[in-house]
């Protein structure tokens, strides 16, 4: 039997107290990587095993956790859920139970948030959600990390998120929330986040000072923004609704235009993959402002951070 302390990663808000912490810790790693590439001489993940089932697409997500999981010292095991028999009917819960004899946590990216939570509550080992369609928290952390080391702080600074209000504003929300950031989503008035999201930001705001703003108006958003942040108007598994919302949230481009109106040393932020020419622009996306490049580096700190956290006993 396991006797890790079990502790699960489905939402931004599990890292709770710790997500300063987790912060720190993936800075740390970060200067280490000046040292043997990254690899850990400790080698903390020794004999431990990372199953990671992915669903959807991905390239930075799988790279990082698997590239994470090998610097750390452990193993990491993909599974499409075609090859095992997830894909066949299998329930989520009977596969969480039988790798939980098997491996010492479990990465998965899935269509459905009630799945990662399933997986979570039948199985003895950590679970991390590597995107579903509510959140994204893994990518909220390396984004946290990313302007951190910008602004040399989180607390008071204005992110602007423009675009469609998806798993990524979710997340991204809740870590403002979390972290005294000023968060405003701008999008058009039916692709607005979920409100219980909004409402549980907004009450997590109200311990960190941070405001919550859900508006329609991409400019009156940008302005003064110290942060603009967008992601694809179209997520994996809406694809059926990719008219729609091409024409919806063609105001909501993050253009130079939109950017002018920032802050005038404002940073532009995406998880990518972008769809260049839809929600940002070459312009923006290549210009000296953007840092989605770093964001998608910090991907691999930011994770290794929270293996340690969940994962070493
Ligand atoms: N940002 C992100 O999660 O990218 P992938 O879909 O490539 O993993
Ligand atoms: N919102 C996007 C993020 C991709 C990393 C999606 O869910 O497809």
């Amino acid at each position: 039997m396991k006797k890790i302390a079990k502790r699960d990663f489905i939402s931004i808000v599990d890292a709770g107290k710790s997500l300063p912490l987790l912060l720190n810790s993936a800075a740390r790693l970060k200067n280490d990587l000046s040292i043997d590439g990254g690899h850990l001489k400790s080698k903390p993940l020794k004999n431990r095993q990372i199953a990671m089932i992915f669903e959807k697409s991905s390239t930075r997500t799988r790279v990082s956790f698997e590239v994470a999981i090998n610097h750390l010292g452990g193993d990491s095991l993909y599974l499409n859920p075609n090859d095992i028999h997830l894909g066949r009917g299998e329930t989520i819960g009977d596969t969480g139970r039988v790798l939980s004899r098997y491996v010492d946590g479990i990465v998965y990216r899935a269509f459905d948030n009630g799945m990662v939570k399933e997986l979570a509550a039948k199985s003895d080992v950590p679970v991390i959600n590597a995107l579903d369609d509510v959140e994204h928290p893994v990518q909220a952390l390396a984004d946290l990390l990313t302007i951190r080391e910008r602004f040399g702080r989180l607390k008071g600074l204005r992110l602007t998120y423009v675009g469609d209000g998806n798993n990524v504003c979710n997340s991204l929300m809740l870590a403002s929330a979390m972290s005294g950031i000023h968060f405003a989503a701008a999008t058009p008035k039916q692709h607005e986040p979920p409100q219980r999201i909004s409402e549980y930001a907004a009450s997590i705001a109200t311990g960190t000072g941070a405001r919550i703003e859900i508006v329609n108006d991409p400019e009156a958003a940008a302005r003064r923004a110290n942060v603009i942040y967008t992601d694809v108007w179209v997520s994996m598994g809406q694809e059926a609704e990719r008219e729609e919302k091409e024409k919806a949230l063609g105001p909501y481009q993050l253009n130079s235009r939109l950017l002018k109106l920032a802050d005038r040393k404002a940073i532009v932020m995406h998880c990518l993959p972008a769809h260049r020419g839809l929600e940002i622009t070459d312009e923006v996306m290549d210009g000296n402002q953007s840092v989605v490049f770093d964001q998608a580096e910090n991907r691999l700190h930011t994770e290794k951070a929270l293996l340690l956290w969940l994962i070493r006993r």
